[in-house]
This record gives structure tokens, sequence and C-alpha cells, in this order.
């Protein structure tokens, strides 16, 4: 494996009663009384959480920002940041997904910058500072309550951008399994995807001598394939969302990327598509992540047996192409067992809009940290996608 440096230091709070600490926590890493409460679309309200997140901050002044959509919108991160510098916010509190979660970090940073928040996702303005903030999840997928990436959707250039600084790592996170029991289920089917995705990204790497993480990486994503059907025919099984969350935190917290990178290039080349359809992150992935391995394993196959023995168990006896093309199948027949769809063309994309998604993913040129992707490699990944 490579070096190293392993830094994360989100406080973790994990169970039934962790709400219970957010005035304390609060307090520990505010400096003054001013509070933003960050939201998405209103779930908070219909669940209940919003009263008890507002009663657990009634020593603070609290201030609101509702509405950040799922695929938060610069916009609305434009919104935060005037609430912010207007009335000198000392600490946010971001209560929802990944995306209100995200949208929170841009905000956080872009309050103590003079010029605009697109500045900050485009990488023209660096992150000198932020407002601290810290977050009550409410779906388990990406792993941002525990890293410091962002991803956000500028819909008047059609872009949506990945973006991170040490400076947003939240000062705490508060993740309670029992919030995730009001999910719709194709939330809860996007966000096994997104963490298996995770999984999957840095299991693909180039780095030697990684067995123990890819021990981990195995384990965790054999147990999400386990648990995550039961998660969805009994969304109110404490036990399945319990694994469930901790294993979407985990697979992006960093600590399953010790020595090396991931590959990423299956997350860029659907930020692509979710740039311009408003298409959930985890059913884009579904789709690409299959056709991204068919396509690869092509090309570099080895790492692909491995993970066929790895997670699948595959016969010894198979010919390595079998084994391959197992593993990627079981993979796909599982994400379409919980529902997901197979096609970009199911979500209304056609063959027009492929050289569009290539030219957004090659906006820092190719990609691909196992196998970097050329021109020709995104048009034959999109085309076996369509
Ligand atoms: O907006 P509300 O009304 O709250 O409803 C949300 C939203 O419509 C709803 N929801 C959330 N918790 C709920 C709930 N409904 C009922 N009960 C609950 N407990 O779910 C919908 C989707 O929420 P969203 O936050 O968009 O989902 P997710 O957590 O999957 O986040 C997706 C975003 O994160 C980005 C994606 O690209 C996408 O923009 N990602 C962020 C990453 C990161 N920061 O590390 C990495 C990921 O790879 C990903 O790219
Ligand atoms: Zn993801």
């Amino acid at each position: 494996m490579n070096q190293f440096t392993f830094y994360n230091p989100v406080k973790l709070v994990f169970g039934k009663e962790s709400l219970e600490q957010l005035n304390d926590m609060v307090k520990a890493y505010s400096n003054g009384n001013k509070v933003l409460l960050t939201y998405g679309g209103g779930s908070i309200k219909k669940t209940g959480l919003y009263d008890e997140v507002m009663e657990k901050l009634s020593d603070f002044e609290v201030f609101e920002l509702a509405g950040i959509e799922p695929n938060p919108r610069v916009e609305t991160v434009r919104k935060g940041v005037e609430i912010v510098k207007a009335h000198d916010i000392d600490f946010i509190v971001a209560v929802g997904g990944g995306s209100v979660i995200d949208g929170t970090k841009l905000i956080a940073a872009a309050s103590k910058y003079d010029g605009d928040a697109w500045d900050i996702v485009t990488r023209k303005a660096q992150v000198n500072d932020a407002v601290p903030f810290g977050t009550v999840l409410t779906l388990s997928a990406t792993g941002s309550e525990m890293n410091s990436g962002s991803v956000i959707t500028n819909w008047e250039t059609n872009e949506k951008l990945g973006w991170g600084s040490p400076l947003v790592f939240p000062k705490f996170s508060l993740l309670n399994p029992e919030v995730l029991y009001t999910l719709p289920e194709h939330q809860t089917v996007n966000g096994i995807i997104d963490s298996m995705s995770h999984l999957l990204e840095q299991y693909f790497n180039e780095a030697d001598n990684t067995e123990v993480q890819d021990q981990m990486i195995s384990g965790v994503l054999k147990t999400v394939m386990k648990t995550g059907p039961i998660a969805v025919k009994d969304p109110k099984n404490y036990e399945a969302r319990e694994t469930l969350m901790l294993s979407s935190t985990v697979a992006l917290n960093g600590f399953l990327r010790l020595g090396y990178v991931g590959d990423w290039a299956t997350h860029n080349l659907e930020h692509a598509v979710s740039a311009v359809y408003d298409i959930a992150h985890g059913a884009g992935l579904a789709i690409l992540f299959p056709e991204w391995m068919r396509y690869v394993s092509k090309q570099s196959p080895a790492r692909f047996v491995k993970f066929a023995e790895d997670v699948f168990n595959v016969e010894a006896s198979l010919s390595d192409e079998d084994k391959i093309n197992y593993a990627i199948d079981e993979l796909q027949n599982f994400w379409t067992s919980l529902g997901a769809k197979q096609k970009l063309s199911d979500y209304g994309v056609n063959a027009e809009d492929l050289e569009a998604f290539a030219d957004k993913t090659l906006i820092y040129g190719p990609f691909g940290n196992f196998y970097k992707l050329q021109r020709e490699d995104i048009l034959a990944i999109y085309k076996a996608a369509l």
C-alpha cells in the first residue's frame, strides 16, 4: 500500500438516545448563541424530528433554512450564506440526508468567503475558514456525516460537482437508526446502492498488498447485501437499520481507503447524468457501476477476479472470465431485486445526451485512479448503460 495519514475528527454519537446530546454538543462547539438550522423539503416536520430538535435547541436563538433539495442547489446555499452573514451565526445544525449535509458544508465554507459560493465548488477559491456545524443524520447513504466532501448542483450551468476541505468535517454527527424508519422504500434502496458503490470505488485501486482493506470492504459489502433486503421488507427492523447506518458511515469516512485513493470514475459518470436529469444518485449508480465493471474488467481483469472471489465466493473451477461475469451479474441482479432500474433510458436519457455527459465528466481531464477513462471509454460505458 502507499504511505498514508489518516485523519477524521468527527465525533460520532450512534444509538437510540443520540439526539439527547444535541444541546451539549452545540454548546461544546459553538462560540456563541446563534444557530442556523438547515433541513430539506419537510420530511423532518412530518416525522416529528423537527420538534424534537427545536426543543433540544431551546437555549439558542435559532434561525432556519428550509428547502435544501435532493441534489442540493447552489441557489439555496446562497440563501443560507445570506442568513449566516446577516445574523452573524455561530453554529449550524444540519438535519437531513447527504443533500442537506452537503449543502450545509458549502454554506459553512462560503459564509467565510467574500465571493460567490460556486467559486469554492469550482476550486476558483480556496477554503480558508468555515462556520462550525454538526449533523443529525436522517438517511444512511452518502457518509457525508463523517467526511469532508460535498456535491453541489448548479442548474444554470447544468453542473454537479464535488469539492471538499478538511475545514468542513462536521464537528459531530448524531445517528439514531430509528430515524430511518420513515424513509420511502426507494430512498432506502438508493442508500444501499450508494454505500455499496462507495465500497466498490475503493476496492478498485492500484495499490499492492491491501488485504486488510480488501477484507474489510468485502465484509461490509456482504453485510449490506445480507441486511439490505431485510430493511426494505421490514422498514422498522432496528437491527437492520442499525447495521445499514453504520455500514454507510464506515463506507466513506476514510477508514476503508487507508493507503490508496480508490477509483471514483463511476461517481463522476453518475454526477454528469444527474446534473442534467434530476435522478437520485443511487439510482444512477445502479445502472452505471455494472457497465463500468463490464468495460474495465476487459482491460484489467485481475482485480475483478479477486473481487468475485472475495465478495461472491465464486467456484474455483470457473474460468476468470466466468468468475467476473458471474460477480457483475450477481451485483446487478441484487440491485434489480431491490427495485433499481438497469438502463438510463428508463429515466428518459437518450443517445443525443451522451456526448454532453462525456464533456461534463472531462472538465478536469481523463479520470479514474484504477483505470483512467478517456473519451472513447466514457462513451462506450454510457452507450452500454443506455
Ligand atoms: O428533503 P426532505 O423532505 O427531508 O426529504 C428527503 C429527500 O427528499 C428524504 N428523506 C431524508 N431522510 C428522510 C427522508 N424521508 C423520510 N424520512 C427520513 N428519515 O429523502 C430524500 C433524499 O434525500 P437526500 O439527502 O438527497 O439523499 P442522500 O442522503 O442519498 O444524498 C444524496 C446527495 O448526496 C450526494 C449525492 O450526489 C446527492 O446529491 N453525495 C454526497 C457524498 C458525500 N458528501 O460524501 C458522496 C456521495 O457519493 C454522493 O455523491
Ligand atoms: Zn455516492
